[in-house]
């Protein structure tokens, strides 16, 4: 209420927020609705405190409050995950990532993480990130069939000598071999991190192993499948203390006094409220319908004649490859299916044949749609609307050339915002929308 008095020009773009959250089916898959209660914590008083330091050991007074706070985040997640150690101020995923860095390598020291067009995040050492810029990033790669190279790992790792290793991604569909790669580790004694920031909910509900018995360190951000507010968590497992005993004091100096200040409490206790919500046997059946969704949707894509990616999923994902789809980029199929209220992202597809700011794919994720309750009857609807919207975007190709190319998206735009079969699909995605209302949004 004080915000429609008080700035009615920021509450109109939060009512035209949560109209874009209600009428639309979400598929992008790092994204999700909080529990009322985590919006709670959220947007609570916890966000006037200042305290920097860890609980008992902070650089300003009056922190009884947020001690407390932090330790029941802290207390949570090492139950949840079954780690000794949990830091849980990283302000985001990314930051998290910089920290393990910070706290394990030296600037020049070799690392190999998932290259980023192969599925990789930008902070496992792509080269316009401080992690490629810092850090001698020497990147692995998947196969043409889409599964992480495993031969190529190995290879470069007897032959680099890495400080770090990454396993996870950003975007790929099949359950990482944490076992393997603490092999590799092993073998060349490097630091072992999973970036669990994309399944720590199906980890967490107990649908895909867990890193804990083979990593070091697991970081993961806290809003994706896990459910959260924005922001990141950094663990340290039983075998990364038996590789360095200093490893939690590391981690945590890395965050605080190394690379961040005052920790967000309003966060860190909606972190708390998640973990929570993460440990209830509810949670383990959300976790379960995500990727029984995800596998529907999969199904139903093919059976409409799409390429997926390794031919399926094991997760919550799922990456289409539209180069024998006669569209060639996944520009045109999110801005036609964004049209329609289906929010998706264009993605790069293993040995991408164009570039990454137009890349041939597309990648979709079931944890949103799922946390609205839809289950896989609409998963089927929705792959039978993505199979219309292809056809009425088919023919339209993107040139090379930059004047042609722009060209062509306008002539793309207009056609679709003119398309009376667009509109009509635009309806029957509200229809559904009216049917499965969002948690905190209506
Ligand atoms: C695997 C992985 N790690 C780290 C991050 C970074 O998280 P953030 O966007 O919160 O910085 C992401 C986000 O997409 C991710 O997918």
């Amino acid at each position: 209420m004080a915000l429609a008095t008080q700035d009615p020009e920021l509450h109109t773009l939060m009512v035209r927020e949560r109209e874009r959250q209600r009428d639309g089916v979400e598929l992008i898959p790092s994204e999700n609705y909080t529990s009322p209660a985590v919006l709670e914590a959220m947007g609570s008083i916890l966000t006037n405190k200042y305290s920097e330091g860890y609980p008992g050991r902070r650089y300003y007074g009056g922190n009884e409050v947020v001690d407390a706070v932090e330790r029941l985040a802290q207390e949570r997640a090492k139950v949840l995950f079954g780690v000794p150690h949990a830091n849980v101020q990283p302000y985001s995923g990314s930051p998290a990532n910089l920290a393990v860095y910070f706290a394990t390598c030296q600037a020049g020291d070799v690392i190999m993480g998932q290259n980023l067009p192969d599925g990789g995040h930008l902070t496992h050492g792509w080269k316009v990130s401080a992690t490629g810029t810092f850090y001698k990033s020497v990147p692995y790669h998947v196969r043409p069939d889409g599964y992480i190279d495993f031969d190529e790992v190995w290879r470069l790792a007897r032959e680099h000598r890495p400080r770090l290793i990454w396993c996870g991604a950003t975007a790929y569909v099949r359950e990482f071999p944490f076992a393997r790669f603490a092999e590799v580790t092993d073998e060349v004694g490097a630091y072992f991190a999973a970036d669990i920031a994309h399944i720590a909910g199906l980890i967490a509900g107990g649908v895909h192993p867990s890193p804990t018995p083979h990593a070091h360190i697991i970081t993961t951000t806290t809003h994706k499948t896990l459910r959260g507010p924005r922001g990141a968590m950094i663990m340290v497992t039983e075998r990364g203390l038996a590789k360095d005993p200093e490893l939690a004091d590391k981690i945590d100096r890395a965050i605080f006094p190394g690379l961040q200040g005052g920790p967000h409490d309003h966060t860190t206790a909606a972190i708390a409220v998640a973990l929570g919500e993460a440990m209830k046997p509810e949670f383990g059946a959300y976790a379960a319908q995500i990727v029984a969704n995800a596998r529907a949707l999969g199904q139903a894509l093919m059976e409409r004649g799409f390429t997926l990616v390794t031919g399926g999923t094991d997760n919550h994902m799922l990456l289409v490859d539209l180069t024998p789809d006669g569209i060639g980029r996944g520009v045109f199929l999110q801005e036609a299916l964004d049209a329609v209220g289906i929010t998706v992202n264009k993605n790069t597809i293993p040995g991408e044949p164009s570039s990454a700011f137009y890349p041939s794919g597309i990648r979709l994720g079931t944890p949103a749609a799922t946390t609205r309750g839809m289950r896989e009857p609409e998963m089927v609807h929705l792959a039978g609307w993505m199979a219309q919207v292809r056809e009425e975007i088919r023919g339209f190709q993107l040139p090379d050339d930059r004047e042609a190319r722009n060209r062509v998206l306008r002539e793309f735009r207009a056609g679709i915002v003119g398309s009376q079969r667009l509109k009509a699909i635009r309806e029957e995605v509200r229809a559904l929308c009216r049917r499965f209302p969002v948690p905190g949004v209506g």
